[in-house]
């Protein structure tokens, strides 16, 4: 079965063609990195022009780097959420309207599963159940999977993304954007332990996440130890260094310790760490002691697959269409679309659920 993915959710225009839900045979991804860069973060306005002006010569590269005619395709997935409107508008519109042109089957995917699915073509096939970190610039999720297709939220950040307090820190410390690579690559070259931050824990013991405490520490501690930001991107100071080292370490314990804390509880047969946080190096070394205390392995998607792509929607979305799922011409997007189908805790979250049981 061959699939055309296509994703639009955020600042990254991009489609592929996979072979069966494991096979990438083309991937095309277009990222406005540079037009948001000078703001600091994804200005949404912006986001939806520039996916307006790259959609169609993305999905014709996807195409042509395939060698296959649009006829030859299977069917059709799009990420249908969750993200910004205006971008994911743009991906659904197009989608529907290529579906509607040759008559295809079309499915509606949910961003998140797709980067479950990202673990899909570099490793061996997910044991289930699986528990799986999925951290990026605007999610950052524990989901229990007893089965394909099942997800219970069992852990989730009460204010910002890890990403989100990478990007934060990394601008307060007049880093470039997108933050988290850029802290990685300082991080190398600092102390993580030259200043101590605590380790965010809930006053109701669940094994939820928060980052936007820390992301103050960080600025208090900037301010009181007059420590400079970078002025000169070429030469940051030792200062800058450390603090960064002390920051990544913070976020890597409380994402591998909280995700140990809940495998010790549900006793998942895989570890699945995804999303562009799962870029960290010092999160996947930790992830690996974690699974490694475990006795279970942890998968990671390669780092081009780690940020966000269209293969990995490809993927979610051919399990969906072998199922015989199809979308109708009144799919839509929907920004806070969630991913939990078991054991959802309250009627507000029920609301926004639509892969029930
Ligand atoms: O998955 P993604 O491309 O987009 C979202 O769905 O949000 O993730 C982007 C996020 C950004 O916040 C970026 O700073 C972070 O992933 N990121 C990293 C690294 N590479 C990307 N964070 C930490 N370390 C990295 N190496
Ligand atoms: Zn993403």
């Amino acid at each position: 079965m061959l699939v055309l993915g296509i994703e639009t959710s955020c600042d990254e225009t991009a489609a592929a063609i996979v072979r069966d839900g494991r096979e990438i045979v083309s991937s095309v991804i277009a990222s406005q990195v540079a037009t948001h860069r000078r703001f600091g973060g994804v200005v949404p306005e912006l986001a939806s022009r520039e996916h307006l002006d790259k959609i169609v010569p993305i999905v014709e590269e996807a195409f042509s780097r395939a060698n296959i005619t649009k006829e030859q395709i299977d069917g059709i997935a799009v990420t249908i959420g969750p993200g910004l409107i205006g971008s994911l508008l743009v991906g659904v519109s197009y989608a529907k309207a290529m579906a509607l042109a040759l008559n295809q089957p079309l499915v509606g995917v949910n961003h998140i599963e797709g980067h479950i699915y990202s673990v899909c073509f570099e490793n061996p096939p997910i044991q289930y159940p699986a528990l799986a970190l999925i951290v990026s610039g605007g999610h950052t999720n524990l989901f229990f999977v007893p089965q394909a297709g099942k997800y219970k939220v069992v852990g989730r950040t009460r204010d910002d993304a890890a990403g989100e307090a990478f990007d934060k820190v990394a601008k307060l410390l007049g880093l470039d954007y997108p933050g988290g690579p850029v802290i990685e690559r300082l991080a190398r070259e600092g102390n993580p332990k030259a200043v101590s931050f605590a380790i965010p824990r809930m006053g109701d013991g669940k094994p939820d996440f928060s980052f936007s405490g820390l992301k103050t520490a960080v600025q208090k501690y900037v301010r009181e130890s007059g420590l400079q930001p970078v002025s000169d991107v070429g030469k940051p100071s030792q200062g800058i260094k450390d603090l960064a080292a002390s920051f990544q370490s913070t976020v890597v314990h409380s994402l591998a310790g909280t995700m140990h804390r809940v495998a010790e509880e549900f006793l998942p047969k895989t570890l699945i760490v995804a999303g562009g946080v799962a870029c960290n190096g010092a999160l996947r070394e930790a992830s690996r002691e974690v699974a490694g205390k475990l006795g279970i392995p942890v998968y990671f998607p390669s780092p081009h697959l780690s940020t966000d792509n269209a293969a990995m929607i490809a993927a979610a979305g051919t399990v969906r269409l072998e199922a015989g799922e199809r979308a109708g011409w009144d799919l839509n997007a929907d920004v806070m679309l969630r991913l939990q189908n078991i054991d959802v805790e309250d009627a507000e979250l029920r609301k926004h659920v639509r892969y029930r049981l």
